[in-house]
């Protein structure tokens, strides 16, 4: 028996969108379990396909190689059965990449501060972005130039600053709700 909690789109993706760090792995492994779907995660997709992991591929082929990937993959996921699909940080920034995941599914924000995003950052080797820019002045930074992409995205948004994940996810589906109540 399916107990999921399930949307009435359920053939439809949920996208978790937002900056590094603010817990779209965490939150769509959750989110998956609570609503019976696949968690996808776009970077794990890359390095599968490519073979390299996400610093490899940055330092051995360049950010617009990784950029061209991530837009490559996204489509093979619209084809997907419906699933919760997390972004790489910067997905929401090519308008390609929105229609692809309008056309597909819901797109849900994750926020947090800069000061947020540092603690939980901080230890991470694994993000090419960051290697040489790990303070709160630089990450402020690029998000403010990024906050315009992500709201332009954006269905819905979710501030998880001093959230744990399964409050995280109870917002979700709560906004989920209301969003298909309006439709
Ligand atoms: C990036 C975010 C990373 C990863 C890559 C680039 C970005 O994913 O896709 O390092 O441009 O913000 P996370 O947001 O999961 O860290």
């Amino acid at each position: 028996m399916n107990k999921g909690i399930k949307m009435r789109n359920s053939n439809k993706h949920i996208f978790l969108i937002g900056f590094m760090g603010t817990g779209k792995s965490a939150v769509s492994k959750e989110l998956g379990k609570m609503m019976e779907l696949d968690a996808i995660d776009t970077d794990a997709l890359i390095a599968d396909i490519s073979g390299m992991s996400i610093p490899e591929i940055f330092e051995n082929k360049g950010e617009d190689y990784f950029r061209a990937l991530e837009t490559n993959v996204l489509h093979r996921i619209s084809d997907f059965q419906g699933s919760i699909v997390s972004c790489g940080g910067g997905i929401a920034l090519k308008d390609e990449n929105l229609e692809i995941m309008k056309r597909a599914g819901k797109i849900i924000l994750l926020t947090a501060s800069a000061e947020t995003i540092y603690i939980r950052v901080k230890k991470d080797t694994q993000r090419p972005l960051l290697k040489n820019n790990l303070n709160v002045e630089y990450i402020e930074e690029l998000m403010k130039k990024r906050q315009p992409a992500y709201d332009k995205a954006a269905d819905i948004i979710i501030e998880t600053d001093k959230k744990d994940i399964l409050h995280i996810c109870k917002e979700i589906l709560m906004n989920l709700r209301m969003l298909e109540g309006t439709e």
